[in-house]
């Protein structure tokens, strides 16, 4: 069976996950440095943020060389280095490619500027007279205007302009750049926004009452995403890649139609895409039942494995989410009382829920630590575009923060020069090497469900079988001989039949064998 279709993947920040040089900023000497740490927790593929040339206006996913490393995180050598290392180690490694647009400092953007009005060099952009009345993702217009009076698209930040994917120059960049990358080695990549580079011809209007839709929220075809003509962009990638063995696409898109959503993953499209319904749901067994039925329906009409996704670079830290009374993730807010404890042990069970559903998984760096999101960044360190756009929201730096790896003070051996965000201090007792001393901890359940799932023949992708337990309570089997169970409700429900594999809190109540609440076991039957 191919990799992708049941891989554990690890989710690395590069800026945020172990500094190498002692600057402060994570980098690849310092993910070189912890590969034994991935290794031994047992994933399959690391998928890395992007690294490329940026001025970092929105976190690198502004790109202005998508064939250089920034400096900050080393060179292109070390990716090399980088790339072999993790093969080496057993592991693959995805990286991120951001097509939808450059970063303003990008030379196509540059030479824009410098040609004006009606140019070639334009053409590559959305250039026009006036803008439309699109919004940016970030707050805002989704227009800025350059000194000669004309104006650009941007979805994201300013510095952050829009291809035009109708130019078949754009076209063959991306190719190339897929082969630049394909070449070194990558096993894949994740597509940034890749349901937004195609827009609608003339660039129409929104309709006034969509404008008001909160971002993570809006659905189907509109003028500025899920176009049709998208499509034919990815057959074309797909044929690129598969000149390669192995390799795959990951989509980012926040399609939440199952029918739209599934185009992208035709066999001759995308091989998998993030499920954000999953990671949006509340902590409810009945909604996050109906997610798992709606993703495997999804799915199975275009024979694509589904991907289970709890946090990312983008939301709110889950062992937060759901340790609030509203556990959904609509969108971001800072400022709702939150019971830390609650979340991490909802946390704790729904690790194992997702490793136990059919297809592949993500943990997002810190996640297996059981990182709270942070929200009491001084505003002056805050970087995230979001935040500087609007100042409402927060913004996405609270769950960036930089990993706590050991020791009792920041930044917690993150690196030798402190650390780009600060780190909370109370996270002496999250550190990885102290959790590691822990049986108890995050980090050791993590190792022994990846290591029990690595084992386990009825893991990984392949169908699932629904169990009764009662209202509150999820549980599935899967053949031959696994189930899972996860007790959603405020009492304490029986144990199921079978022998406890892994468990997510101690298996008793009163002193009696029980699944207490917010808890999950895997038993073998
Ligand atoms: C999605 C990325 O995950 C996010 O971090 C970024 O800001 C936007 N795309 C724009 O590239």
């Amino acid at each position: 069976m191919s990799w992708w279709r049941d891989a554990v993947v690890y989710q690395v920040y590069p800026r945020s996950f172990a500094d190498g040089n002692g600057d402060g900023v994570g980098d690849i000497a310092g993910i070189e440095s912890r590969l034994p740490y991935l290794r031994d927790l047992g994933v399959d593929a690391l998928w890395i943020n992007p690294w490329y040339v940026s001025p970092m206006a929105d976190g690198g996913y502004d790109v202005a060389d998508y064939h250089m490393i920034d400096p900050v995180f080393g060179t292109l050598w070390d990716a090399e280095r980088l790339i072999g290392a993790v093969h080496r180690h057993g592991m693959r490694i995805i990286v991120d490619i951001v097509p939808n647009h450059t970063s303003d400092r990008h030379p196509w953007f540059q030479a824009a500027l410098a040609a004006g009005p009606g140019s070639p060099e334009r053409a590559r952009f959305h250039f026009r007279d006036a803008p439309n009345n699109w919004r940016s993702r970030f707050g805002g217009p989704a227009w800025s205007r350059v000194d000669d009076g004309q104006w650009y698209l941007h979805l994201f930040d300013a510095a952050q302009p829009d291809l035009n994917w109708d130019h078949p120059e754009v076209r063959a960049e991306f190719e190339s750049i897929l082969r630049f990358w394909l070449d070194r080695g990558v096993d894949g990549f994740r597509i940034d926004v890749a349901d937004r580079l195609v827009k609608q011809a003339g660039l129409p209007d929104r309709p006034e009452r969509e404008q008001l839709v909160p971002s993570y929220q809006d659905n189907g075809e509109q003028p500025d995403k899920d176009r049709p003509e998208v499509h034919e962009i990815y057959r074309a990638w797909r044929r690129v890649l598969d000149e390669y063995p192995d390799r795959a696409f990951v989509g980012e898109m926040w399609v939440t139609d199952p029918e739209r959503f599934a185009r992208y993953l035709r066999p001759d499209e995308l091989h998998t895409a993030f499920n954000f319904a999953f990671l949006k749901c509340a902590w409810d067994a009945r909604a996050l039942r109906e997610v798992v039925d709606r993703t495997l329906a999804t799915h199975a009409r275009v024979g694509a494995p589904p991907t289970w996704v709890l946090s990312n670079h983008d939301v709110t830290r889950h062992a937060t989410r759901y340790g609030r009374e509203d556990t959904r993730f609509v969108k971001r807010v800072h400022d709702v009382p939150t019971d830390l404890a609650l979340g991490r042990r909802r946390a704790r069970a729904a690790a194992l829920l997702s490793m136990a559903l059919p297809g592949s998984v993500y943990v997002y760096q810190g996640d297996e630590l059981g990182l709270p999101e942070v929200f009491d960044l001084p505003d002056a360190v805050r970087e995230d575009p979001v935040f500087r756009t609007g100042g409402r929201d927060l913004g996405r730096d609270g769950c960036r923060v930089p990993i706590p790896w050991g020791g009792d003070a920041p930044p917690f051996e993150f690196g030798t020069g402190g650390a780009w965000l600060p780190q909370p201090g109370e996270w002496r007792d999250l550190t990885a090497a102290r959790q590691l001393g822990d049986p108890a901890s995050m980090l050791s359940l993590y190792r022994l469900a990846l290591r029990v799932r690595r084992d386990e023949p009825a893991l990984g992708d392949g169908p699932l079988r629904w169990l009764e337990m009662g209202d509150g309570v999820l549980a599935f089997a899967r053949d031959p001989g696994f189930t899972c169970a996860v007790n959603l409700g405020v009492e304490p429900v029986p144990l199921p039949e079978g022998r406890p594999l892994v468990a997510s809190a101690e298996l008793t109540a009163d002193g009696e064998p029980a699944l207490p609440p917010d808890a999950a076991v895997w038993l073998s039957t």
